[in-house]
């Protein structure tokens, strides 16, 4: 009795296991996510400062409607490794939004032009009003958008990938499909249907240095300087990492040169 119990307990355990990883498993199964190639991949990429400046436009211009980027501040846009805008065009685009900041003397906020130092403006207040202007979906913070669905993948451009698979994936729904109101069909998207309706076209954009403005093009710029803001630093902790590795193998030479040194007339 008691080893029967403990066998049915057992495989209870097993088909529960089994079917979370069943349940965990399945929204990727049909979606299929292309490989790009980026700028940045692979341990000696980098950043293509014309493309994150061109991709820069597309959120500013597009994506900044409905999606934050909290964790931006203008002032990166100028930094090494990023899209690189002059100090002067950042102190312009962060004087051209109004913050809310306070309280001051009398215990009120108010309102001023933005600093190069403030965060990106958040295009609602609030979740809330985010949802009501959205149907009822919420636009993800675009920080670290591309850090989040990325998967292993090194400086993380599967999450560029994905990205620009759900940029270039509308579609119409294949016949029989049950497409909710307010919602798009998308071939990236898990279950196929997105809250997003389609934020670029052909001609979405018209780029300052009068590079290809197609569909694919604004998208693979606008996922290029997305990866970068999951990350602006990134580049400058390579470089960092680089060093110390080339100290630690410099250390390591001159210590094996002086053990040698030492034990000579031991030996
Ligand atoms: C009109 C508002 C609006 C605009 C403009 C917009 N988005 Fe969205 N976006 C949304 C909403 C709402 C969602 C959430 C959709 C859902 O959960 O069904 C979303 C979701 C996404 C997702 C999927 C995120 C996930 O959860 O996996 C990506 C990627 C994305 N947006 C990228 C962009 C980019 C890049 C731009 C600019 C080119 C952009 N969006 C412009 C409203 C917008």
């Amino acid at each position: 009795m008691k080893k029967r119990s403990i066998l049915l307990n057992g495989l209870a355990v097993l088909a529960g296991v089994t079917a979370v990883l069943f349940i965990a498993a399945s929204p990727h199964e049909e979606i299929e996510i292309h490989k790009q190639d980026w700028s940045f991949q692979g341990f000696f990429g980098k950043f293509d400062q014309a493309q994150l400046k061109r991709g820069f436009q597309v959120y500013h211009e597009v994506c900044s409607a409905c999606h934050s980027a909290k964790l931006l501040a203008y002032r990166n846009l100028s930094q090494p490794g990023g899209p690189g805008l002059s100090e002067d065009e950042v102190k312009q685009i962060a004087a051209s939004v109004q913050i809310t900041d306070g309280p001051n003397d009398a215990g009120d906020m108010f309102d001023r032009p933005g600093k190069p130092s403030d965060a990106f403006k958040s295009p609602f207040p609030n979740e809330q009003a985010a949802r009501a202007a959205n149907n009822g979906a919420l636009p993800p913070d675009m920080s670290l958008l591309a850090r989040s669905r990325a998967g292993k993948g090194f400086l993380g451009y599967e999450g560029a990938d994905y990205i620009y698979a759900i940029l270039t994936g509308y579609e119409e729904p294949p016949a029989g499909f049950h497409l909710q109101d307010g919602m798009n069909y998308n071939k990236a998207f898990k279950g196929h249907q997105i809250g997003m309706p389609q934020p670029l076209t052909d001609g979405a954009v018209t780029f300052a240095d009068g590079a290809p403005n197609d569909l694919k093009s604004e998208a693979k710029d606008v996922a290029a300087f997305l990866t970068w803001a999951g990350e602006p630093n990134l580049e400058a902790r390579h470089r960092t990492g680089l060093k110390a590795v080339l100290f630690l193998v410099a250390f390591t030479l001159m210590f094996y040169a002086i053990k040698r040194k030492v034990w000579a007339k031991i030996h």
